[in-house]
């Protein structure tokens, strides 16, 4: 393997920044020091494709009006006026991108996009880079000057001031995770693109796919993203309903007007270490089994140390990690396939790919259709079903991608058009069990190992069995922070807090407990826990006890479903404790609950409007209407998934 390292100068902004790509057997496999996208971007092309550098002087209006180069032709940049306003906003600091701003796509033949603003305060120019060229553009109004370049990618009409109907919670009856996606989509038929886009996702404002779920709705339609498969609660449902969607972005459909100009808020390159796009590097130090002898559940306290800097974090974050593959079940990917493990792809075997690039998970459409285009007769027509997402044999559900190389067995794909075939493997999120004042330079993660039989074959989840079975003492993992967004510690330490986290929700509960009492906050703390047995599920016991002996744990409420006759869920402790539970909120209380979305949430919220019509003797309206009060107090936070 050819591998070195090639200095490179970012000319996409006045900043100039440097950085260096790694380059392994001719083809980049990472960019590094860039401040932003567009060097990272510009390096990578730059090592594929060596653009001639100019000096750029082009008359707007008999005067001259310096252009910004946006020095990719990458689809993103090329199709979409807002992600060039979005990256060029977030690069220079010296040169104010108006809304009115206009992309002149390659005006002077350099196979580079120009950006232009008639605000544009400030000249730049790169007078070391070659000759100069010169052109003569009129640019008032922008939209006549697109019109007579005849070189725009977006269409002509679009108008710079048209603002985008977005999507939002407010407006939004199909915001719940309990709903099916058919009805939620039925719910939003005739609505706005960004709308109708919401309600594919899977409702449970997680932040997996970096944003909330409006949010993420919002970035397709704006085209400031463009990975259609983000959504992981949502799975290929909802990448298979957005992949229609995004299909109306330009087609001068009933969408036509979300293709327009928006002047999106200056998005700043998010930090390192601060999303998934930008991750660092943290090292796995231990994980500790939480259950006893007997238990159902492979539940560990995972630790890893961020002493490294980048990964500091605030009680009520979650944490983002890279898992890899299982190798065992990788080399019986590639037996079924055929292949050569170590058959070479863009630099890696294809065994390592398989590891660290591609989810294995459920078969996605792509891949049955590339079966349809290798097998003949009913079995080409089963592909294509599934393919469109139908069910022709009522096993779609479970077919992952080594149950669907076995049901197409023979098909035998070329391995890189397989890998293309596959979705990316994402990361997975852990809320965080650990307060960083307690445990400097750690964090902490309670997380449930995913185990499952379907028919003859055990299945795993990635992340969990890797980080519960597979990470190595000492190795470094990919990961990032997720702040969390509305759960988080009252401001004030005196306020008393309720804590309702079943399962592996009482993850941030640890956390909050461990941060109270390193801040020495007064406020009481109510934690309600549940699990399936006390002998063997009770996670933290010694820790919970002695707090609750410190006094720092007012009350400790245990809920086991599992131990009597009747099933015991927190709820029903909370119904028992309701005149307690009111007079906390009386006094002020926080509520927080974390865990289960699809059922565990709606029923707690259900018991906490049981106990204010009980105890306040409230019509179920005034009921209602009390919880969406405390929700926006920030009284009320959830963070579940
Ligand atoms: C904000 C947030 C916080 C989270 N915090 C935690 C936490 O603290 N602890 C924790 O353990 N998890 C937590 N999760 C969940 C976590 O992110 C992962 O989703 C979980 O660990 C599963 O990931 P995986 O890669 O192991 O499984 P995957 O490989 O993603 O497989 C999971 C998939 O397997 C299938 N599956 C699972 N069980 C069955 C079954 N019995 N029958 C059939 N199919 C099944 C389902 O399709 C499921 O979607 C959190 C998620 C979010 C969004
Ligand atoms: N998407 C889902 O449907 C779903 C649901 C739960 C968990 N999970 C995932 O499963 C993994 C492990 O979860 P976990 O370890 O926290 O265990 P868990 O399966 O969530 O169970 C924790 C406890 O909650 C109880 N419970 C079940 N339904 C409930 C309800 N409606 N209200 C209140 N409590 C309820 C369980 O009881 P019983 O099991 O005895 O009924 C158990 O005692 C996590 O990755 C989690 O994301 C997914
Ligand atoms: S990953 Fe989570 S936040 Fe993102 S769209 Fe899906 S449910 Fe919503």
């Amino acid at each position: 393997m050819t591998r070195h390292v090639q200095p490179i100068q970012c000319i996409g902004c006045p900043t100039g920044c440097g950085g260096e790509v790694i380059i392994e057997n001719g083809a980049v496999v990472e960019a590094r020091g860039f401040t932003c996208d567009v060097g990272r971007a510009y390096a990578a092309e730059e090592v594929v494709a060596p653009k001639r550098m100019v000096t750029t002087t082009v008359r707007v209006n008999g005067g001259a009006l310096p252009l910004l180069p946006v020095v990719s032709d990458r689809p993103i940049l090329k199709g979409s006026i807002s992600a060039c306003l979005r990256l060029l906003r977030s690069v220079t600091a010296t040169a104010p991108i108006a809304a009115d701003s206009v992309v002149l796509a390659d005006a002077l033949g350099l196979g580079v996009n120009f950006l232009a603003s008639r605000d544009c305060a400030e000249s730049f120019d790169a007078p070391q880079w070659g000759e100069t060229r010169q052109a003569d553009v009129a640019i008032e109004p922008a939209d006549q000057a697109l019109a007579a370049l005849g070189q725009m990618h977006d269409a002509t009409s679009v108008s710079a001031e048209a603002e985008v109907e977005l999507a939002d919670n407010v407006a939004a009856p199909w915001h719940d995770p309990s709903l099916p996606i058919s009805e939620r989509m039925a719910m939003a038929a005739g609505k706005p693109l960004a709308m109708r886009m919401m309600a594919a996702m899977a409702q449970q404002d997680c932040r997996q796919c970096g944003y909330d779920c409006a949010g993420y709705a919002n970035a397709l339609v704006l085209q400031e993203e463009e990975r259609l498969t983000l959504c992981a609660t949502g799975g290929k449902e909802t990448a298979r309903v957005l992949k229609q969607l995004v299909a109306e972005i330009g087609s001068g459909g009933a969408a036509s007007a979300d293709v327009a100009v928006r002047a999106s808020a200056a998005a700043q390159p998010a930090e390192v270490g601060t999303s998934r796009d930008n991750p660092k590097e943290a090292k796995f130090l231990s994980r500790r089994r939480l259950n006893g002898a007997g238990s159902s559940k492979t539940t560990w306290h995972i630790e890893f140390d961020v002493s490294a800097g980048g990964l500091d974090y605030i009680v009520g974050d979650s944490f983002g990690v890279f898992p890899k593959n299982h190798p065992e079940f990788v080399d019986q990917v590639i037996a079924t396939l055929g292949a050569d493990p170590g058959h070479d792809v863009g630099g890696k075997s294809l065994r390592e790919a398989l590891i660290a690039d591609v989810s294995l998970g459920a078969a996605p459409d792509n891949l049955f259709r590339l079966f349809s285009y290798l097998v003949g007769g009913e079995r080409r027509a089963k592909a294509r079903a599934l393919a469109n997402g139908e069910d022709p044999d009522g096993d779609a559900a479970t077919l992952d991608v080594l149950a669907a190389l076995n049901k197409f067995e023979g098909a035998r794909p070329d391995a890189e058009a397989f890998l293309e075939a596959l979705d990316p493997l994402e990361p997975r999120l852990y809320s965080i069990s650990s307060s960083l004042k307690a445990n400097p330079g750690r964090v902490g993660l309670t997380v449930d190992a995913v185990r499952y039989r379907v028919g003859a074959r055990d299945r795993h989840g990635v992340a969990s069995t890797f980080l519960g079975e597979r990470v190595a003492t000492g190795e470094v993992v990919k990961a990032y922070v997720q702040k969390a967004h509305g759960f988080r510690l009252p401001d004030n330490p005196d306020a008393p807090v309720v804590m309702i986290g079943p399962g592996v929700g009482v993850a941030p509960f640890r956390a909050f407990l461990q941060e109270r009492q390193a801040v020495g906050a007064r406020g009481r703390n109510w934690l309600l826990f549940g699990h399936q047995h006390r002998r063997c599920d009770f996670f933290y016991e010694d820790e919970f006890e002695a707090m609750r002996k410190s006094g720092l744990l007012t009350c400790l409420s245990l809920a086991w479903s599992r131990d009597g006759d009747q099933k015991v869920y927190v709820q029903d402790r909370m119904r028992e404790a309701g005149s307690e539970l009111w007079r906390w909120l009386a006094e002020g209380a926080h509520v927080y609950v974390c865990g289960d979305a699809k059922r565990m949430a709606r029923d707690v919220e259900r018991a906490l409007l049981e106990i204010a019509i009980e105890h306040d003797a409230r019509s179920i309206e005034e009921a209602v209407n009390f919880v969406a009060g405390l929700k926006e107090a920030g009284r009320y936070q959830a963070d579940v998934y």
